[in-house]
């Protein structure tokens, strides 16, 4: 099978410097549910499982390219067991073997039956207090977050027609705030970011408790 990002793995990072105030943010939200394994699925060339294994978490990255997770430990920082090669809708792992999983940019770029297969094994993987942590594209409400979808909008393009399609109609069901609504997960918190054009969604599988949404 041809790796999705066999050209684009070694470009990747180049983004980097827009992700990373939204990386410290998820750190942060990781610290704060107490998450101490993490699996952060779709990891791509690693930057977030290495920066939560340097604040102490147990994390591993799987992600299904393997250009990606060479670009990663090119990078230094991450050892082998740090780093799986898998599908994220049939992970390699035994049932609620993690506190925490990360989907960070991963959902809206499948067609809808694989986005609903990956939730329903990050459940499987999910301890039954387990987090999920998704950070992914949002429908804006303002004027400026319909300009900065513009610019995303054409990154998105870059990436190939098939992938275009998955995010235009990722953005016409109503973006990670109505996948998330559509399964039975529930949302615990939500922070906004790119003028509303992506969000870091917390949620937890089944049981209801309060949401707080916290717009920057
Ligand atoms: C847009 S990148 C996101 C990378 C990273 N999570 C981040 O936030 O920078 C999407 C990643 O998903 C990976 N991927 C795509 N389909 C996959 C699958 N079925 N299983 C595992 N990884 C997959 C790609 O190889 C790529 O590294």
């Amino acid at each position: 099978m041809a790796d999705e990002y066999g050209t684009f793995a070694r470009y990747y990072d180049w983004m980097e410097p827009v992700m990373v105030p939204v990386r410290r943010v998820l750190e942060g939200a990781v610290a704060k549910a107490g998450c101490r394994r993490v699996l952060d699925v779709c990891c791509g060339t690693g930057t977030q499982v290495a920066a939560l294994r340097r604040e102490g978490v147990r994390a591993v990255g799987l992600d299904l390219s393997q250009a990606m997770l060479n670009q990663a430990v090119r990078k230094g920082g991450l050892c082998g067991t740090a780093l799986v090669r898998g599908d994220a809708t049939r992970l390699p792992f035994p049932g609620a073997a993690f506190d925490g999983l990360i989907l960070s940019f991963a959902l809206h770029e499948k067609p809808a039956p694989i986005r609903r297969a990956m939730l329903v094994e990050a459940h499987r993987v999910l301890k039954p207090a387990g987090r999920l942590f998704v950070l992914d594209y949002a429908q804006p409400v303002t004027i400026a977050g319909r300009i900065v979808l513009g610019v995303l909008s054409l990154v998105e393009r870059r990436a190939g027609r098939a992938h275009y399609r998955c995010f235009r109609e990722y953005l016409q069901a109503g973006g990670t705030d109505a996948l998330l609504s559509s399964g039975n997960w529930t949302l615990l918190e939500r922070r906004s970011f790119w003028k509303g054009t992506a969000g870091l969604y917390l949620a937890s599988f089944g049981h209801t408790a309060d949401t707080k949404d916290r717009r920057p």
